[in-house]
């Protein structure tokens, strides 16, 4: 498969994310590149007339719909959101996501918890049946962050991971990787993840640990893009 033809399909994807877009709402709007599309698509859309509000989930987007003048208000003005459109590294059966690629996990999640419908667009490469072939990001403090990161390997063993290997995120000029609210990432691969809800609770407990790109129970739609046309998946929210 070509990369022209996996941008065909995010762009499918985002396309078909619009549908549950409607006047009014307020609307988050996720990173990546698949959420690029969406959010150029989206930005089409309002030159068109559509009267929304974003508030993104980066800087990166942030900046990028203020260049669409996609009209964006802070989370905190807008306190509940209707719905937020965003891409994941990974997602299986049960809506249950590894996102954070882009390291921009923390706002994700928080937005994805402020939003009453979280819609994720991916193309069909990410869907899967076993999550953790992607490794998981996870969000540390820097400081004391080797100790944080002894921590999480000593979690994982005790939940059957003996030989987990967190990676210290790197920027592109070789210095640590920092995000957006300034701490480090450590991508850990797990290879296969066997119970999700019990690791993100592992991971959520320990000291130093800001976030995880576990996303359980937020995703409530899946649209998946592929070959074979594009495809939903939903799940009601408890
Ligand atoms: C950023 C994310 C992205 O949604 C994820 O990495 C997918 O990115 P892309 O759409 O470029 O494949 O979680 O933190």
């Amino acid at each position: 498969m070509s990369s022209d033809d996996v941008a065909g399909y995010k762009r499918a994807a985002a396309a078909r994310a619009l549908e549950y877009i409607q006047p009014g709402m307020k609307v988050g709007l996720g990173t990546g590149s698949t959420a690029d599309l969406f959010l150029e698509l989206l930005a089409a859309r309002i030159r068109n007339g559509l009267d929304i509000t974003g508030t993104p989930t980066s800087e990166r987007t942030a900046e990028r719909a203020r260049a669409l003048h996609v009209p964006l208000a802070d989370l905190n003005e807008l306190e509940r959101l209707d719905i937020v459109v965003d891409g994941a590294d990974e997602a299986d059966p049960e809506l249950i996501l590894i996102k954070g690629g882009g390291g921009a996990l923390l706002r994700e999640k928080i937005v994805a918890a402020s939003a009453d419908r979280m819609v994720v667009i991916a193309d069909e490469s990410k869907f899967t049946d076993r999550l953790g072939r992607f490794p998981l990001p996870v969000e540390v403090v820097h400081f004391g962050h080797v100790t944080t990161r002894t921590r999480i390997v000593n979690a994982a063993a005790r939940l059957g991971y003996p030989r987990l290997t967190p990676v210290l995120r790197r920027a592109s000029d070789g210095g640590i990787y920092r995000t957006d609210n300034g701490n480090c990432i450590y991508d850990c691969s797990f290879s296969e993840i066997r119970n999700a809800a019990a690791l993100a609770a592992a991971l959520s407990q320990i000291t130093g640990v800001v976030e995880h790109g576990l996303f359980c129970g937020l995703a409530s739609v899946l649209v998946l893009a592929g070959p074979g046309g594009v495809r939903v998946v939903e799940r009601q929210r408890p």
